[in-house]
């Protein structure tokens, strides 16, 4: 018996002694484990004549119960004081003050995108748009650009290497070439529109913006590679100069929250509008900040014209029969122009503070003019 005593002075010694829960499990697997000391005992139980194991069975088991009771025990209590430990660690300090919060804010260019949207919308304007990489059809040459003319190279285009075909696409250089496309999407539905009218209630045939991304070998503090345009197509019977001024006007009052405003149409070229135009407004450049509607200065905001029936004609509609107009702004340039930025290159540098200075919030009170934030 006294093996039996001696070996449970010993683990039980050990069990005090653990340092922690890792060591108290290999105390317990040497023990109680499959080869533990223990077990090794109890496995001695079957060879033993029935005497023997009667006197030997109690007491083994008993210091088996004893010894798994000890490591529970030892268990319990170091699990506590590492939970202790752990607590006093990770305690969350409540008179910290916490890091200051980064606020996102919505760029310029976008909160511009929403207000032009906004106001087109309520003119009746639909949304459309196109590919940021162009063919050179869409780009250039159903918009009357003529072949190898250097009229194509006025944009100083950026142009994708060949593809297997031989054929070199670009990065638009305007919104226009969406124009061509949603006049060649009305074109397949042409003949039931001549056949039933226009679908809506005596809608025009068509009335859509094309906001964008497009892209110029430009740099400067008012010109970047990478620009946003916003296109605007009107197309119907008997559309005239008349209905782009009053549209466009009307726009620029609403824009620039101001009753007065003042604009002239300045003879231009472009090769698909015929006639060209691009529409200044009077503004006020006295004392480093510009005034829309009063002033003696004049700014160009915007190029216009009359489709041409060159264009027309190339996406199948019949120019004695339907006439429109199309403009084209510059919407980070009309940003700028509204919320005083002086460099557009760094609208696109995307400097943190820049954004903070400039930018809007999300949640901002409803614009008066708009409606949106
Ligand atoms: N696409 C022209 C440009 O980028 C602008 C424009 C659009 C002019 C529509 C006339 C009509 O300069």
């Amino acid at each position: 018996m006294t093996d039996l005593t001696t070996l449970e002075a010993d683990l039980a010694a050990a069990v005090t002694a653990a340092p922690d829960v890792a060591a108290l499990e290999a105390l317990r697997v040497a023990a109680l484990g499959k080869s533990g000391s223990i077990s090794e005992l109890l496995k001695t139980l079957g060879a033993m004549s029935p005497d023997e194991r009667r006197e030997r069975g109690p007491a083994i088991n008993g210091l088996r119960d004893r010894i798994a009771a000890a490591i529970a025990g030892r268990k319990a209590a170091l699990e506590a004081v590492e939970l202790d430990v752990k607590l006093a660690a990770e305690r969350v300090d409540l008179t910290l003050s916490p890091p200051p919060e980064r606020q996102g804010r919505v760029h310029p260019t976008m909160q511009v995108l929403d207000e032009m949207i906004a106001i087109f919308a309520e003119m009746g304007f639909g949304l459309a748009e196109g590919p940021d990489i162009e063919d050179d059809f869409h780009n250039f040459t159903a918009l009357n650009f003529p072949p190898k003319h250097p009229a194509r190279e006025m944009h100083d285009t950026f142009w994708l290497p060949e593809d297997e075909r031989g054929e070199r696409k670009v990065l638009r250089t305007h919104t226009s070439p969406v124009q061509v496309r949603v006049m060649q999407r009305l074109n397949e539905k042409l003949p039931a529109w001549v056949a039933n009218g226009p679908p809506g209630n005596g809608e025009p045939p068509i009335r859509v913006i094309v906001p964008g991304r497009t892209y110029r070998s430009d740099s400067d503090a008012t010109h970047t590679p990478m620009f946003h345009q916003m296109e605007g197509l009107v197309i119907d019977r008997a559309i005239h100069m008349g209905h782009l001024k009053w549209t466009l006007e009307t726009f620029i009052a609403r824009y620039f929250e101001t009753p007065l405003v003042e604009t002239r149409f300045r003879p231009h070229h472009f090769p698909f509008t015929e006639p060209s135009a691009e529409m200044d407004v009077r503004c006020d450049r006295s004392g480093g900040e510009v005034r829309i509607g009063q002033g003696d200065d004049w700014m160009e905001i915007v190029g216009c014209g009359m489709v041409h029936p060159n264009v027309l004609k190339n996406v199948g509609l019949d120019p004695d029969q339907w006439q429109g107009f199309a403009f084209g702004f510059g919407i980070d340039r009309l940003g700028a122009l509204k919320y005083g930025m002086p460099d557009l290159r760094d609208m696109f540098a995307s400097d943190a503070r820049w954004l903070e200075h400039y930018g809007f919030s999300a949640f901002a009170a409803p614009n008066p003019a708009t409606g949106l934030s």
